[in-house]
Protein backbone atom coordinates (compact mmCIF):
# COMPACT_ATOMS: atom_id res chain seq x y z
CA UNK A 1 0.00 0.00 0.00
CA UNK A 2 1.12 3.61 -0.53
CA UNK A 3 2.33 5.83 1.62
CA UNK A 4 -0.32 8.60 2.54
CA UNK A 5 2.25 11.61 1.91
CA UNK A 6 1.59 15.18 4.14
CA UNK A 7 3.15 18.12 2.19
CA UNK A 8 1.20 20.67 3.02
CA UNK A 9 3.84 22.81 5.81
CA UNK A 10 0.38 23.44 8.32
CA UNK A 11 -0.49 19.91 8.06
CA UNK A 12 3.15 18.76 8.62
CA UNK A 13 3.97 20.68 11.43
CA UNK A 14 0.48 19.46 13.07
CA UNK A 15 1.08 15.93 12.32
CA UNK A 16 4.20 15.70 14.04
CA UNK A 17 2.65 16.50 17.05
CA UNK A 18 0.11 13.94 17.13
CA UNK A 19 0.75 11.17 20.01
CA UNK A 20 -0.97 8.18 18.60
CA UNK A 21 1.51 8.46 15.92
CA UNK A 22 4.38 6.12 16.21
CA UNK A 23 7.88 6.27 14.42
CA UNK A 24 8.08 4.47 11.63
CA UNK A 25 10.84 5.86 9.55
CA UNK A 26 13.98 3.61 11.02
CA UNK A 27 12.07 0.26 10.56
CA UNK A 28 14.46 -1.25 8.02
CA UNK A 29 17.48 -0.40 10.62
CA UNK A 30 15.97 -2.04 13.19
CA UNK A 31 19.44 -4.22 13.31
CA UNK A 32 20.96 -0.86 15.27
CA UNK A 33 17.68 1.41 15.08
CA UNK A 34 15.40 -0.99 17.09
CA UNK A 35 15.49 0.14 20.66
CA UNK A 36 16.88 3.56 20.14
CA UNK A 37 15.47 6.57 21.71
CA UNK A 38 14.20 7.92 18.02
CA UNK A 39 12.22 4.55 17.76
CA UNK A 40 10.44 4.83 21.11
CA UNK A 41 7.14 5.47 21.78
CA UNK A 42 4.78 6.49 24.45
CA UNK A 43 6.14 6.36 28.66
CA UNK A 44 9.03 4.32 27.22
CA UNK A 45 10.20 7.18 25.05
CA UNK A 46 9.59 9.65 27.76
CA UNK A 47 11.19 7.85 29.98
CA UNK A 48 14.55 7.55 28.17
CA UNK A 49 14.28 11.46 27.00
CA UNK A 50 14.05 12.68 30.10
CA UNK A 51 17.00 11.20 31.40
CA UNK A 52 19.63 12.16 28.21
CA UNK A 53 17.86 15.74 28.26
CA UNK A 54 19.56 16.04 31.30
CA UNK A 55 22.82 16.60 29.14
CA UNK A 56 22.03 19.11 26.84
CA UNK A 57 20.98 21.97 29.02
CA UNK A 58 21.74 25.51 28.14
CA UNK A 59 24.80 25.71 29.88
CA UNK A 60 25.67 23.11 28.45
CA UNK A 61 25.42 25.07 25.13
CA UNK A 62 27.18 27.79 26.62
CA UNK A 63 30.05 25.85 27.83
CA UNK A 64 30.05 23.82 24.51
CA UNK A 65 30.41 26.14 21.83
CA UNK A 66 32.33 28.56 23.87
CA UNK A 67 34.96 26.77 25.39
CA UNK A 68 34.86 22.82 23.69
CA UNK A 69 34.56 23.36 20.19
CA UNK A 70 36.80 26.56 19.15
CA UNK A 71 40.11 24.41 20.09
CA UNK A 72 38.94 21.40 18.46
CA UNK A 73 38.14 23.26 15.14
CA UNK A 74 41.20 25.05 15.49
CA UNK A 75 43.35 21.63 15.66
CA UNK A 76 41.24 19.87 13.48
CA UNK A 77 41.67 22.45 10.49
CA UNK A 78 45.25 23.45 10.82
CA UNK A 79 47.04 21.03 8.73
CA UNK A 80 44.26 21.59 5.69
CA UNK A 81 45.29 24.80 6.15
CA UNK A 82 49.04 24.17 5.15
CA UNK A 83 48.34 21.52 2.89
CA UNK A 84 45.88 24.44 1.24
CA UNK A 85 43.24 22.26 0.36
CA UNK A 86 40.48 19.67 2.45
CA UNK A 87 37.29 17.24 1.57
CA UNK A 88 34.16 19.21 2.81
CA UNK A 89 32.98 15.70 3.71
CA UNK A 90 36.00 14.29 5.43
CA UNK A 91 37.08 17.52 7.48
CA UNK A 92 33.16 17.90 8.81
CA UNK A 93 33.32 13.92 10.02
CA UNK A 94 37.01 14.74 11.59
CA UNK A 95 35.45 17.94 13.37
CA UNK A 96 32.20 16.97 14.47
CA UNK A 97 32.91 12.92 15.43
CA UNK A 98 35.56 13.59 18.31
CA UNK A 99 32.42 16.50 19.27
CA UNK A 100 29.54 13.50 19.33
CA UNK A 101 31.54 10.95 20.92
CA UNK A 102 32.37 12.95 23.76
CA UNK A 103 28.93 13.68 24.52
CA UNK A 104 27.38 10.57 23.93
CA UNK A 105 30.57 8.84 26.39
CA UNK A 106 32.81 7.12 23.55
CA UNK A 107 36.05 7.54 25.04
CA UNK A 108 39.28 7.40 22.04
CA UNK A 109 41.75 6.41 24.97
CA UNK A 110 44.60 5.85 22.22
CA UNK A 111 44.03 9.79 20.81
CA UNK A 112 45.82 8.01 17.27
CA UNK A 113 44.74 9.20 14.20
CA UNK A 114 44.66 4.81 13.42
CA UNK A 115 41.69 4.93 16.16
CA UNK A 116 39.88 7.83 14.52
CA UNK A 117 39.95 6.68 11.42
CA UNK A 118 39.18 3.16 12.94
CA UNK A 119 36.05 4.74 14.70
CA UNK A 120 35.12 7.14 11.84
CA UNK A 121 34.79 3.94 9.54
CA UNK A 122 32.25 2.21 12.34
CA UNK A 123 30.38 5.58 12.57
CA UNK A 124 30.10 5.73 7.93
CA UNK A 125 28.64 2.00 8.49
CA UNK A 126 26.36 2.95 11.11
CA UNK A 127 24.69 5.38 8.83
CA UNK A 128 23.77 2.87 6.59
CA UNK A 129 21.17 1.96 9.30
CA UNK A 130 19.52 5.62 9.47
CA UNK A 131 18.92 5.01 5.76
CA UNK A 132 18.54 1.69 5.18
CA UNK A 133 15.20 2.24 4.13
CA UNK A 134 15.88 4.36 1.51
CA UNK A 135 19.27 2.53 0.09
CA UNK A 136 19.04 1.33 -3.69
CA UNK A 137 21.37 -1.60 -3.20
CA UNK A 138 22.04 -5.08 -1.32
CA UNK A 139 20.10 -5.04 1.95
CA UNK A 140 20.86 -8.28 3.57
CA UNK A 141 24.92 -7.24 2.79
CA UNK A 142 24.38 -3.75 4.25
CA UNK A 143 22.90 -5.85 7.46
CA UNK A 144 25.92 -8.03 7.65
CA UNK A 145 28.26 -5.10 7.43
CA UNK A 146 26.51 -2.87 10.14
CA UNK A 147 26.80 -5.79 12.62
CA UNK A 148 30.49 -6.35 12.08
CA UNK A 149 30.71 -2.76 12.76
CA UNK A 150 28.28 -3.12 16.03
CA UNK A 151 30.61 -5.93 17.14
CA UNK A 152 33.64 -3.94 16.46
CA UNK A 153 32.38 -0.53 18.24
CA UNK A 154 31.09 -3.48 21.07
CA UNK A 155 34.14 -4.63 22.06
CA UNK A 156 36.85 -1.84 21.27
CA UNK A 157 35.22 1.76 21.96
CA UNK A 158 31.93 0.68 24.51
CA UNK A 159 32.88 -1.47 26.48
CA UNK A 160 35.95 0.04 27.94
CA UNK A 161 34.10 3.62 27.92
CA UNK A 162 31.05 1.78 30.06
CA UNK A 163 33.14 0.36 32.57
CA UNK A 164 35.19 3.33 33.36
CA UNK A 165 31.98 5.35 33.72
CA UNK A 166 30.63 2.50 35.84
CA UNK A 167 33.51 2.79 38.03
CA UNK A 168 33.53 6.43 38.63
CA UNK A 169 29.67 6.36 39.40
CA UNK A 170 30.96 3.44 42.20
CA UNK A 171 33.82 5.88 43.19
CA UNK A 172 30.80 8.64 43.58
CA UNK A 173 28.30 6.53 45.02
CA UNK A 174 31.46 5.81 48.20
CA UNK A 175 31.95 9.46 48.55
CA UNK A 176 35.38 9.32 47.16
CA UNK A 177 34.78 11.42 44.19
CA UNK A 178 32.80 14.83 43.96
CA UNK A 179 30.21 15.21 40.30
CA UNK A 180 32.87 17.24 38.92
CA UNK A 181 34.60 14.42 38.32
CA UNK A 182 32.30 12.49 35.43
CA UNK A 183 32.27 12.82 32.19
CA UNK A 184 28.98 15.42 31.04
CA UNK A 185 27.86 12.56 28.53
CA UNK A 186 24.79 10.36 27.22
CA UNK A 187 25.97 7.09 28.65
CA UNK A 188 26.86 8.65 32.15
CA UNK A 189 22.84 9.18 32.57
CA UNK A 190 21.84 6.70 31.18
CA UNK A 191 24.00 4.14 33.79
CA UNK A 192 23.35 6.35 36.54
CA UNK A 193 19.44 5.40 35.85
CA UNK A 194 19.88 1.97 35.34
CA UNK A 195 18.82 1.14 38.95
CA UNK A 196 14.90 2.90 37.59
CA UNK A 197 14.87 2.48 33.79
CA UNK A 198 17.16 -0.70 33.58
CA UNK A 199 18.34 -0.77 30.23
CA UNK A 200 20.25 -3.95 28.57
CA UNK A 201 23.63 -3.82 27.74
CA UNK A 202 22.99 -4.43 23.75
CA UNK A 203 20.26 -1.78 23.64
CA UNK A 204 23.07 0.68 25.71
CA UNK A 205 25.34 0.16 23.02
CA UNK A 206 22.83 0.92 20.25
CA UNK A 207 21.84 4.04 22.22
CA UNK A 208 25.22 5.32 22.05
CA UNK A 209 25.94 4.17 18.57
CA UNK A 210 23.01 6.21 17.86
CA UNK A 211 23.85 9.14 19.20
CA UNK A 212 27.21 9.00 17.13
CA UNK A 213 24.58 9.31 14.34
CA UNK A 214 22.38 11.33 15.23
CA UNK A 215 24.82 13.89 16.26
CA UNK A 216 27.88 13.53 13.49
CA UNK A 217 25.59 12.10 10.10
CA UNK A 218 23.11 15.32 9.81
CA UNK A 219 25.50 17.81 10.66
CA UNK A 220 28.07 17.00 8.44
CA UNK A 221 26.11 16.82 5.47
CA UNK A 222 24.16 19.87 6.21
CA UNK A 223 27.50 21.57 6.49
CA UNK A 224 28.21 20.52 3.32
CA UNK A 225 25.00 21.60 1.72
CA UNK A 226 25.24 25.05 3.31
CA UNK A 227 28.71 25.29 1.88
CA UNK A 228 27.25 24.81 -1.72
CA UNK A 229 24.67 26.96 -1.19
CA UNK A 230 27.46 29.91 -0.06
CA UNK A 231 29.41 29.12 -2.99
CA UNK A 232 26.97 29.44 -5.46
CA UNK A 233 25.43 32.62 -4.14
CA UNK A 234 28.17 34.42 -3.89
CA UNK A 235 29.10 33.44 -7.25
CA UNK A 236 25.86 35.28 -8.18
CA UNK A 237 26.20 37.87 -5.70
CA UNK A 238 29.52 38.94 -5.40
CA UNK A 239 28.46 41.65 -3.05
CA UNK A 240 26.99 39.29 -0.28
CA UNK A 241 30.13 36.71 -0.52
CA UNK A 242 32.49 38.89 1.98
CA UNK A 243 29.62 38.96 4.59
CA UNK A 244 29.85 35.09 4.90
CA UNK A 245 33.16 35.65 6.86
CA UNK A 246 32.24 38.77 8.66
CA UNK A 247 29.15 38.57 9.73
CA UNK A 248 28.14 35.38 11.80
CA UNK A 249 24.55 36.71 12.64
CA UNK A 250 23.96 36.86 8.65
CA UNK A 251 26.42 33.61 8.20
CA UNK A 252 24.09 31.49 11.00
CA UNK A 253 20.60 33.08 8.82
CA UNK A 254 22.19 31.79 5.46
CA UNK A 255 22.84 28.31 7.12
CA UNK A 256 19.20 28.02 8.78
CA UNK A 257 18.13 29.10 5.05
CA UNK A 258 20.31 26.40 3.56
CA UNK A 259 19.12 23.48 6.89
CA UNK A 260 14.96 24.62 5.21
CA UNK A 261 16.08 23.62 1.41
CA UNK A 262 18.03 20.34 2.58
CA UNK A 263 16.22 18.27 5.72
CA UNK A 264 19.20 15.46 7.24
CA UNK A 265 15.82 13.17 5.97
CA UNK A 266 13.81 14.81 3.50
CA UNK A 267 10.82 12.60 5.27
CA UNK A 268 9.48 11.74 8.41
CA UNK A 269 7.81 8.09 8.56
CA UNK A 270 5.01 7.78 10.98
CA UNK A 271 2.45 4.85 11.51
CA UNK A 272 -1.10 5.51 13.37
CA UNK A 273 -1.12 3.02 16.89
CA UNK A 274 -4.99 3.60 16.45
CA UNK A 275 -7.72 4.65 14.14
CA UNK A 276 -7.64 8.57 13.83
CA UNK A 277 -7.76 11.22 11.89
CA UNK A 278 -5.10 13.31 10.01
CA UNK A 279 -5.03 17.48 10.45
CA UNK A 280 -4.94 16.92 6.17
CA UNK A 281 -8.26 15.43 6.55
CA UNK A 282 -7.66 11.74 5.77
CA UNK A 283 -9.05 9.02 8.17
CA UNK A 284 -6.34 6.23 9.26
CA UNK A 285 -5.66 2.84 10.32
CA UNK A 286 -2.25 1.57 12.04
CA UNK A 287 -2.03 -0.16 8.23
CA UNK A 288 -1.27 2.95 7.09
CA UNK A 289 2.01 4.22 6.97
CA UNK A 290 2.37 7.98 6.96
CA UNK A 291 4.85 10.03 4.84
CA UNK A 292 5.33 13.74 6.21
CA UNK A 293 7.17 15.26 3.27
CA UNK A 294 9.59 17.83 5.04
CA UNK A 295 11.04 18.72 1.61
CA UNK A 296 7.88 19.72 0.26
CA UNK A 297 6.29 21.47 3.29
CA UNK A 298 9.77 23.44 4.13
CA UNK A 299 9.06 24.93 0.50
CA UNK A 300 5.44 25.40 0.92
CA UNK A 301 5.06 28.73 -0.53
CA UNK A 302 2.15 29.70 1.60
CA UNK A 303 4.47 30.04 4.49
CA UNK A 304 7.89 30.67 2.83
CA UNK A 305 7.35 33.05 0.01
CA UNK A 306 6.75 32.63 -3.52
CA UNK A 307 9.99 31.96 -3.76
CA UNK A 308 10.47 29.54 -1.61
CA UNK A 309 12.66 26.16 -3.60
CA UNK A 310 15.02 28.91 -3.95
CA UNK A 311 18.23 29.80 -1.44
CA UNK A 312 18.01 33.47 -0.52
CA UNK A 313 19.72 34.26 2.41
CA UNK A 314 17.56 37.74 2.86
CA UNK A 315 14.86 35.78 2.98
CA UNK A 316 12.57 37.78 5.57
CA UNK A 317 11.64 35.70 8.88
CA UNK A 318 8.23 33.35 8.14
CA UNK A 319 5.19 33.67 10.34
CA UNK A 320 4.52 30.96 12.07
CA UNK A 321 7.52 28.87 11.21
CA UNK A 322 11.16 28.74 12.14
CA UNK A 323 13.72 29.90 9.47
CA UNK A 324 15.06 26.19 9.05
CA UNK A 325 11.47 24.89 8.67
CA UNK A 326 10.85 21.58 10.30
CA UNK A 327 14.26 20.21 9.17
CA UNK A 328 14.57 19.23 13.44
CA UNK A 329 10.99 17.81 13.68
CA UNK A 330 9.14 18.91 15.76
CA UNK A 331 6.87 16.99 18.75
CA UNK A 332 7.95 14.15 20.79
CA UNK A 333 10.41 13.16 18.55
CA UNK A 334 12.14 17.25 18.18
CA UNK A 335 15.57 17.27 17.54
CA UNK A 336 17.44 17.04 21.19
CA UNK A 337 20.62 18.46 19.52
CA UNK A 338 18.61 21.31 17.77
CA UNK A 339 20.49 24.51 19.83
CA UNK A 340 23.70 22.62 19.33
CA UNK A 341 23.64 22.33 15.89
CA UNK A 342 21.45 25.12 14.39
CA UNK A 343 22.06 27.87 17.76
CA UNK A 344 19.12 29.96 18.98
CA UNK A 345 17.54 31.80 16.11
CA UNK A 346 18.46 35.66 15.89
CA UNK A 347 17.03 38.69 17.39
CA UNK A 348 17.13 41.61 15.55
CA UNK A 349 20.32 43.17 16.54
CA UNK A 350 21.98 40.13 17.91
CA UNK A 351 25.25 40.54 19.37
CA UNK A 352 27.74 37.45 17.84
CA UNK A 353 29.55 37.19 20.83
CA UNK A 354 26.54 36.56 23.18
CA UNK A 355 24.57 34.89 20.85
CA UNK A 356 24.32 30.67 20.18
CA UNK A 357 25.63 30.11 16.61
CA UNK A 358 25.76 26.41 16.36
CA UNK A 359 28.48 24.35 15.39
CA UNK A 360 27.43 23.68 11.62
CA UNK A 361 27.97 28.12 11.37
CA UNK A 362 31.12 27.98 13.62
CA UNK A 363 32.70 25.43 11.47
CA UNK A 364 31.24 27.05 8.32
CA UNK A 365 32.61 30.89 9.37
CA UNK A 366 36.50 29.07 10.18
CA UNK A 367 36.06 28.02 6.67
CA UNK A 368 35.01 31.28 4.76
CA UNK A 369 37.82 33.12 7.14
CA UNK A 370 40.34 30.95 5.65
CA UNK A 371 38.95 32.04 2.06
CA UNK A 372 37.33 28.38 1.44
CA UNK A 373 36.17 27.86 -2.26
CA UNK A 374 35.04 24.55 -4.03
CA UNK A 375 38.14 23.06 -6.33
CA UNK A 376 37.47 24.09 -9.79
CA UNK A 377 39.73 20.67 -10.37
CA UNK A 378 37.96 18.10 -8.62
CA UNK A 379 34.10 19.23 -8.35
CA UNK A 380 31.71 17.57 -5.15
CA UNK A 381 30.01 14.75 -6.21
CA UNK A 382 26.58 13.46 -4.92
CA UNK A 383 25.88 10.50 -3.22
CA UNK A 384 23.33 8.34 -5.56
CA UNK A 385 23.15 5.31 -2.97
CA UNK A 386 20.00 6.84 -1.40
CA UNK A 387 17.31 9.58 -2.12
CA UNK A 388 18.66 11.74 -0.24
CA UNK A 389 21.34 13.81 -2.12
CA UNK A 390 24.02 14.05 0.36
CA UNK A 391 27.55 14.82 -1.06
CA UNK A 392 30.07 12.47 -0.69
CA UNK A 393 33.35 14.30 -1.58
CA UNK A 394 33.13 18.01 -1.63
CA UNK A 395 37.26 18.73 -2.08
CA UNK A 396 37.68 23.15 -1.55
CA UNK A 397 40.74 24.77 -1.60
CA UNK A 398 42.14 26.71 1.45
CA UNK A 399 44.34 30.04 2.19
CA UNK A 400 44.97 33.01 -0.44
CA UNK A 401 43.55 31.75 -4.24
C1 LIG B 1 21.97 19.78 11.34
C2 LIG B 1 21.92 18.91 12.30
C3 LIG B 1 20.71 18.09 12.68
C4 LIG B 1 19.54 17.87 12.02
C5 LIG B 1 19.09 18.45 10.67
C6 LIG B 1 18.74 16.99 12.84
C7 LIG B 1 17.47 16.56 12.52
C8 LIG B 1 16.67 15.79 13.33
C9 LIG B 1 15.30 15.41 13.04
C10 LIG B 1 14.52 15.77 11.79
C11 LIG B 1 14.84 14.68 14.08
C12 LIG B 1 13.42 14.12 14.25
C13 LIG B 1 13.25 12.76 13.64
C14 LIG B 1 11.79 12.38 13.57
O1 LIG B 1 10.88 13.17 13.86
O2 LIG B 1 11.53 11.24 13.20
C15 LIG B 1 15.93 14.55 15.03
C16 LIG B 1 15.86 13.84 16.20
C17 LIG B 1 16.94 13.69 17.04
N1 LIG B 1 18.15 14.33 16.97
FE1 LIG B 1 18.76 15.60 15.53
N2 LIG B 1 19.45 16.67 13.97
C18 LIG B 1 20.65 17.33 13.92
C19 LIG B 1 21.66 17.32 14.86
C20 LIG B 1 21.62 16.60 16.01
C21 LIG B 1 22.65 16.59 17.02
C22 LIG B 1 23.94 17.43 16.99
C23 LIG B 1 22.26 15.73 17.97
C24 LIG B 1 23.01 15.38 19.21
C25 LIG B 1 22.61 15.56 20.34
C26 LIG B 1 20.96 15.20 17.59
C27 LIG B 1 20.22 14.30 18.33
C28 LIG B 1 18.93 13.90 18.01
C29 LIG B 1 18.18 12.94 18.80
C30 LIG B 1 18.67 12.22 20.04
C31 LIG B 1 16.93 12.80 18.19
C32 LIG B 1 15.78 11.90 18.62
C33 LIG B 1 14.88 12.61 19.58
C34 LIG B 1 13.72 11.75 20.00
O3 LIG B 1 13.33 10.80 19.30
O4 LIG B 1 13.16 12.03 21.07
N3 LIG B 1 20.60 15.75 16.40
N4 LIG B 1 17.01 15.26 14.57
Amino acid sequence: MPPIVVSEYKHANETLRLTDLRQALYDEGAILMEKVLVNLHGEEHRARRGIEIKVFRRDFFEWYEKQVFPTTLRETLAPYLVAGKTDLVDFGFRVMMNLTADFSGVDRPRRTPEETATLLRILRTFGKAATLGQALGDKAAIRAEIQQAMDEFDADFFRPSMARRQALLDQLARGEITEDALPRDVLVELLRAQAETPISHDVLMKEIGFFLLAGAFTSIHTLTHAMHDIFSWSASHPEDAPRYAQDPVFLQKAIHESMRLHPSSPTAGRRPTCPMHLPSGQDVTPEDLISVDLMAANRDTSIFGSDAADYNPHRPAPRGASAYGLSFGIGMHSCLGLTLAAGSVPRSGADAREHHLGTVSLIARALMQHGARPDPANPGVVDRSTIRNNWSTYPILLGQA
